[in-house]
């Protein structure tokens, strides 16, 4: 396929939310995989540690990779993948901020005959030709684990447990489905209840004032699930800012496992994580130059990952990767 950047498709990106990678150029003659990646922002440690891993794993793969940063908003993931369409990339990536509302971009970079890679976050399009492989966690199964968690912790005893919960940005895969693999684990213990669930938007300053208005509203918190790492963190500053113990008067669960997360959790502020692996470049890379080279990909990559206790935090900790 052909491949060229220049000034002109440059700047149509830069327009839809910080565009790097690009100013050299969209590849040229040199042979190189040219990749347009969208990514969601910068709204949290993990999506730092994932920008990162897909910035290096290309620069090992030798693709030359042109970067947009959406800053939260689907419309700028739009505005990017028909810029990648206009450039003429080889390969389109992109992490959909929501679910909804892509089959149209999607359609116009498979007519326009440029193979389309999801990473991270899932799209709801029925037709599933518009892509080429989606690499990524079941958000399901890691809700899934968190609810588990709490039922075993919670067994053989009494009253209710009041349960907050702080929800990813509204519309986005992981907060859908961390959402409902939480819910259905809980139901193995009726005593455990969601007395409030709202969106944080995946924000450490935003899980801070979320929690804030909760500590206000609910006389009595026994747990708060939150969906990320970074507002879990957020809702500990309101937590010990209303003269309560982090882990111990509110036990918390948050999902990620980056290393702020991790550190609270061996401090004993946080109870569990269950492990989300931003680190998908490798996995993104190789799919890349395999749908490239006309090769066959799987339809959906699954990410490995596990869940820490507080012992297994302070073991993990000296060796863990972000
Ligand atoms: O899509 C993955 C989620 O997005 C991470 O769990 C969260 O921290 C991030 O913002």
């Amino acid at each position: 396929m052909a491949v060229f950047g220049g000034l002109l498709a440059v700047s149509a990106l830069a327009g839809c939310g910080g565009s790097d990678g690009g100013a050299e150029g969209g590849g040229g003659d040199d042979g190189q995989i040219v990749l347009g990646f969208s990514q969601v922002g910068a709204e949290s440690g993990w999506r730092t540690a994932n920008t990162e891993s897909i910035k290096a794993s290309a620069a090992a793969a030798g693709i030359k990779l042109q970067f947009s940063d959406a800053q939260g908003k689907q419309e700028n993931q739009i505005s990017d993948i028909r810029g990648f369409i206009t450039q003429k990339v080889d390969v389109i990536a992109f992490s959909p901020v929501v679910t909804s509302g892509w089959d149209a971009v999607l359609k116009e970079a498979k007519d326009a005959g440029i193979p389309v890679i999801l990473t991270d976050r899932a799209v709801d399009s029925q037709d599933t030709s518009l892509y080429q492989s989606f690499i990524g966690s079941d958000f399901k199964v890691e809700g899934t684990k968190a609810g588990e968690w709490l039922v075993k912790e919670y067994e053989g005893k009494t009253g209710d447990v009041n349960i907050v919960e702080l929800q990813g940005t509204t519309g986005s895969a992981p907060a859908i489905d961390r959402q409902t693999g939480f819910a259905d684990a809980i139901k193995a213990n009726p005593n455990l209840k969601i007395v409030k669930s709202q969106t944080g938007d995946f924000k450490r300053a935003d899980g801070k004032t979320v929690m804030e208005t909760f500590l206000q509203s609910v006389p009595k918190i026994d747990v708060l699930y939150a969906h990320n790492d970074d507002m879990g963190l957020g809702a500990i500053e309101a937590i010990k800012a209303a003269g309560k113990k982090p882990g111990q008067d509110i036990k918390i669960i948050t999902v990620d496992a980056v290393k702020d997360g991790m550190t609270a959790l061996a401090a004993g502020e946080i109870n569990f994580i269950v492990e989300c692996s931003p680190l998908l470049g490798d996995q993104l890379m190789e799919t890349v130059k395999a749908v490239k080279d006309g090769k066959p990909v799987e339809k959906r990559i699954l990410t490995k990952e596990g869940t820490f206790t507080q012992e297994e935090a302070k073991a993990a900790l000296p060796t863990r990767k972000y």
